[in-house]
């Protein structure tokens, strides 16, 4: 059914297949397949053949089909790609840091890991970008309205960083005492390859140039951007006393290649699986092995779903649904309109199973199949997480990362030391004092200093409040400087000098990873089918088109609400709020086409009919994108496995 309605429309499988590693996790024939069994590898991998072959035919040419696999069964897996799938580009192979305690094993090693394999289906798929993380991006520890960024020299260091290589780029700066500075006016002599300069400096100005240890260097921009950009630019005195110019250094925006090897805190399925699964679910519905939600966003993204805003992911191994839950994580954080397909049997498991015997429930009933995990894990967790609350109501409590940096404001923190005048302590008090304090080191205060600001220290003191004018003029531009600590008795101008630095500086901004609560749900629809066997004999009659309506609905896109299927006589069914359509009756054609004439928005007109001359003439007609023949014994139109492969 899925090749039916998917064939070559699908950009990305993400599959997790059971492990085979000898643990009660995967049936095959209806048994549980052991350790000991020897033909366990031969029937996981007739049980992978079938379902990647399949599978693979859903990609479009640049999907990419992603498979998790430990090392029980990753060479025979590779194997069989190679053997059965050889036209596909192996993208990557990502390890990932799923268990960083570590599975004990009884003789071996503790395993750490597990392992993506990524696959495209021809040579235009490639893989999509990661986004930096936190660490990755800490180095950007200051931040403007235009987002998180670093000082960089802005003398260009590296290949072709001398002036013979960019003589252009070879000017001064003119920088006066405060570290205020210009650009002089000047002229380029193409014959000279130098710049004219038509200024002096001022009395109160020095000139710098991009020199480095006498070396003529360049600057990294020309002078023109400089000018145009000036609030990217800083001059400031080092510690030995030189003047250096810095310009923002932002990460750049596209995000890394994936690596191979993937060490993400938020990739333990302990951490960021199987305890958010609880959390959505409430006590007493365990799964086995549920993926970090993480691991999983992050395989979509190196799957290249990110920049694909209307993608088509299915998972046919779905198991609690991280795959759908993830899915609708990527469309939060971009207003995105992906679509998830979710396949599952309903399987109880071994525990389960067993405990329900106890109880006298018969396999196959109703109050069994209500524990098999797609109704009792797969599709509540993906209402829950939808809805944000239970079926009892309840909301989830919780939050999730959305993996996207926000920029936040942070109050600056004030602290009087009002247990003395600073300005009365001596330089061993004085270091006894900022030996409590975080980050100020002892080495650089003095006896007589009036305040303490350093380029490299979050904290400043001031010792004199007398100087508090000197201090704040001190302060102007020190983003950095978080917490203030004022030696002073007097709360009046401890208050006034706080007010003052607030209105100076203004809160401080920081970078933080977005969270997204739980109990907000999602934005999205979620539809829930039983595969099931049908009488064919009703189905030759043509009786069973409620059965079929939800599979033309899928093969039009799902779009708008599923509807209901007419009743047995019904001529057509043309919903309102769906791009598609169908004649039922064929001899009733023309009535049906006048109704859908001006239905500019009808993606699919399915005909049924048993004969391929009347769908040709029909057809002619029909002013639609896709129009469909079905067949009105509907199974025929799904026979898929004669004749292929
Ligand atoms: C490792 S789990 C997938 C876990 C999932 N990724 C998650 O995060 O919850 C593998 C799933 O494959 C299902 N499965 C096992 N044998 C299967 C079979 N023969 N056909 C289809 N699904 C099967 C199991 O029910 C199980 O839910």
């Amino acid at each position: 059914m899925l090749e039916y309605c998917y064939s070559g429309k699908v950009d990305c499988i993400y599959i997790d297949p059971p492990y085979n590693t000898g643990a009660k996790d995967w049936k095959y024939n209806n048994d549980y397949v052991d350790g000991n069994d020897t033909w366990r590898h031969s029937k996981w991998l007739s049980m992978m053949k079938k379902r990647l072959q399949l599978g693979i035919r859903l990609l479009k040419d640049d999907g990419i089909l992603c498979i998790t696999i430990d090392d029980y069964e990753m060479h025979h897996l590779r194997m069989l790609i190679e053997d059965t799938l050889p036209g596909l580009e192996l993208l990557g192979i990502a390890v990932i840091r799923n268990n960083p305690g570590g599975r004990a094993t009884a003789k071996g090693f503790a395993v750490n890991h597990e392992s993506a394999i990524f696959l495209g289906k021809s040579s235009k798929a490639h893989a999509g970008r990661l986004d930096r993380s936190a660490e990755q991006l800490s180095r950007y520890d200051q931040v403007d309205t235009n987002g998180p960024f670093e000082w960089a020299n802005f003398r260009k260091h590296g290949a072709a960083s001398d002036r013979k290589d960019r003589p252009k780029q070879f000017y001064p700066f003119y920088v006066k005492e405060d570290c205020s500075f210009r650009i002089p006016s000047m002229e380029w002599i193409p014959s000279l390859k130098k710049w004219e300069i038509h200024e002096e400096p001022d009395n109160d100005e020095v000139v710098l140039w991009p020199t480095l240890d006498e070396r003529e260097k360049v600057w990294g921009w020309g002078a023109k951007r400089v000018q145009n950009s000036l609030d990217e630019f800083l001059v400031k005195r080092k510690n030995d006393a030189s003047l250096q110019v810095y310009k923002k250094e932002r990460p750049k925006g596209e995000g890394r290649l994936p690596g191979t090897w993937w060490e993400k805190t938020a990739y333990s399925s302990n951490e960021s699986g199987t305890k958010i699964l609880q959390k959505i679910l409430g006590e007493g519905r365990d799964f086995p092995f549920p993926k970090s939600i993480y691991a999983v966003v992050d395989s979509l993204k190196a799957c290249n779903i990110q920049n694909k805003s209307d993608a088509l992911i299915v998972d046919f191994f779905a198991g609690s649904g991280t795959t759908l839950n993830a899915v609708n994580l990527l469309n939060a954080a971009d207003s995105g309109s992906r679509q998830c397909i979710l396949v599952t049997n309903n399987e109880v498991s071994e525990e389960e199973a067993k405990s329900q015997l106890e109880k006298g429930l018969q396999p196959g009933s109703e109050d069994w199949n209500r524990h098999g995990i797609c109704q009792f894990v797969t599709f509540p967790r993906s209402k829950y997480t939808i809805l944000g609350h239970r079926d009892d109501d309840s909301k989830l409590d919780g939050e999730y990362l959305t993996g996207r940096m926000v920029t936040k404001d942070k109050p600056r923190t004030f602290k009087q030391l009002g247990f003395t005048e600073g300005r009365l302590l001596s330089l061993a008090q004085r270091k006894q004092l900022v030996a409590l304090v975080d980050k100020v080191p002892q080495s650089k205060i003095t006896a007589d200093m009036a305040f303490f600001v350093d380029d490299e220290s979050p904290a400043s003191i001031l010792f004199d409040n007398k100087q508090a004018d000197a201090w704040l003029e001190a302060l102007e531009a020190q983003e950095h400087i978080t917490d203030f600590y004022i030696t002073t008795q007097e709360n009046k101008s401890f208050n006034a000098i706080k007010q003052q630095i607030q209105e100076l500086l203004g809160p401080v901004l920081v970078e933080e990873e977005g969270k997204r609560q739980m109990k907000s749900g999602f934005p999205a629809n979620l539809e829930y089918f039983k595969l099931d066997f049908l009488d064919p004999a009703e189905v030759q009659m043509g009786r069973q088109f409620a059965a079929i309506l939800p599979v033309l609905w899928m093969v039009a896109g799902a779009r708008g609400p599923l509807p209901d299927a007419p009743d047995s006589h019904a001529h057509w069914l043309i919903p309102a709020d769906c791009p598609f359509a169908v004649l039922i009756q064929e001899r009733r054609f023309k009535d049906f086409h006048r109704h859908i004439e001006g239905r500019d928005d009808l993606t699919h007109v399915f005909i049924v009919t048993n004969s391929r001359d009347t769908f040709h003439n029909l057809r002619e007609e029909v002013d639609a994108p896709h129009v469909v023949q079905l067949y009105k014994d509907y199974l025929e139109n799904f026979k898929i496995n004669f004749g292929k492969d």
